[in-house]
């Protein structure tokens, strides 16, 4: 029998400072103590990380890791990038906070960074920055609801869209949902699995044929008007299912026809990570009103964790975490006048166009807290 070992790691100019912390069984047994037992760790022995540099992480003890994870695609250009160091230092030595009731060339630089990046006519072009994912999900939903006059949401079996409570409602993976009131008004339609699904991986029309069952739940589990339809162009938590050519197509058509925005979540496909497009949705062919997107965007910085129940004696039965930042591009027909679009209606069969057309307003963010993303959009 032949024993194999690990390849050895490549060489790498990083030497990782002495640790001088609190050990790995004290950190354990404070962990234990002052932490919520939902907030799971993989392992039996867990890897206690102390320090990262760009794709490597280090232990206590000095052990280096190659980081296969990046806390869920949520470092996006390695631990400590230089770059971003020097942004965030430079940032704080200046300034850290302030509102967006006053004027900072940051954010509007970003936002407008962030719009070049969107397919050219798209019409993409408006943010709104919020703390995570999981709120700027939530916020599509409301916008969504709030432009079309609709209630009902369509989302995917399969999908992962946040933890927060109107976003666990979106999600339809029965390991990120808890026994509590959530996912009013939403419909999960058949996941478009061409592993596992019923019409095979060949099949040409399986588009069409995954698509038709949206149909369906627009016909049967609704009035007939949609608020929206949401779907990451690639399901990150649940496995990473690619859609069958031509489904968003279909989907966006339908969607649009029952009055309907549809909305692409970017948070794992967006920033380039499908390949050779930008954007996830852009690999379907199709123009989404909303993007929601988070994580690498901000390269870990500011994220917003939250415990929900911090004092409670009882544990929580699941996570919940949110990732750094995340802009939605805004479909108020004004949006320097978001209260006044709150009672603006758009007939329905215009509202798909004036969407994507009528966007006149700057960017509107709610918490001047992604100095760090700014920072880095920079360079
Ligand atoms: C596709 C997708 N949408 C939304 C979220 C929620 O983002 P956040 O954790 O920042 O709230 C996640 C997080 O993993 C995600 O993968």
């Amino acid at each position: 029998m032949t024993t194999k070992t690990a390849p050895a790691l490549p060489v790498f100019n990083h030497k990782p400072s002495p640790y001088c912390g609190p050990s790995k069984a004290e950190t354990l047994a404070m962990r234990q103590e002052f932490l919520s037992p939902a907030i799971l760790m993989y392992y039996k022995d867990p890897v206690m990380i102390v320090e990262g540099s760009m794709q490597y992480l280090f232990d206590e003890t000095g052990k280096r890791y190659l980081d296969g994870f990046a806390g869920i695609v949520t470092v996006s250009v390695g631990h400590c990038h230089p770059k971003v160091i020097e942004a965030i230092r430079e940032q704080n030595e200046r300034f850290q906070h302030t509102t967006t009731i006053y004027l900072h060339p940051n954010i509007a630089q970003y936002a407008k960074k962030l719009a070049s990046t969107f397919p050219k006519d798209s019409g993409l072009s408006v943010c709104y920055f919020t703390n995570s994912g999981s709120e700027s999900n939530d916020l599509a939903l409301l916008m969504a609801r709030a432009f079309t006059g609709n209630y009902d949401i369509l989302a995917l079996r399969n999908a992962y869209h946040g933890m927060s409570p109107t976003s666990m409602g979106l999600t339809a993976l029965n390991t990120w949902k808890s026994p509590v009131p959530q996912g009013f008004g939403v419909h999960h339609a058949k996941c478009p699995d061409m592993y596992r699904g019923p019409f095979g991986y060949d099949d040409p029309d399986a588009g069409a044929k995954y698509a038709a069952d949206v149909d369906e739940v627009i016909r049967f589990s609704t009035s007939g008007q949609v608020a929206a339809f949401i779907a990451e162009p690639i399901q990150g938590v649940g496995g990473t299912v690619e859609l069958p050519d031509g489904y968003l197509k279909h989907v966006y058509k339908s969607v649009r026809a029952a009055g309907g925005l549809c909305i692409s979540d970017e948070v794992q496909a967006g920033f380039g990570r499908t390949g050779t497009k930008f954007w996830g949705f852009e690999n379907q062919g199709v123009t989404p009103d909303i993007i929601t997107m988070a994580k690498g965007m901000a390269t870990a910085h500011r994220a917003a964790r939250s415990s929900p129940a911090p004092i409670s004696p009882r544990p929580w039965p699941k996570d919940y975490i949110s990732t750094p930042s995340a802009a939605t591009p805004s479909p108020w027909p004004n949006a320097t006048q978001p209260s006044t679009s709150f009672s603006t209606r758009t007939s329905r069969n215009e509202h798909s166009k004036s969407v994507r057309t009528s966007w006149t307003g700057s960017a509107i963010c709610n918490r001047a807290t992604t100095p760090s993303a700014m920072s880095v959009a920079k360079d």
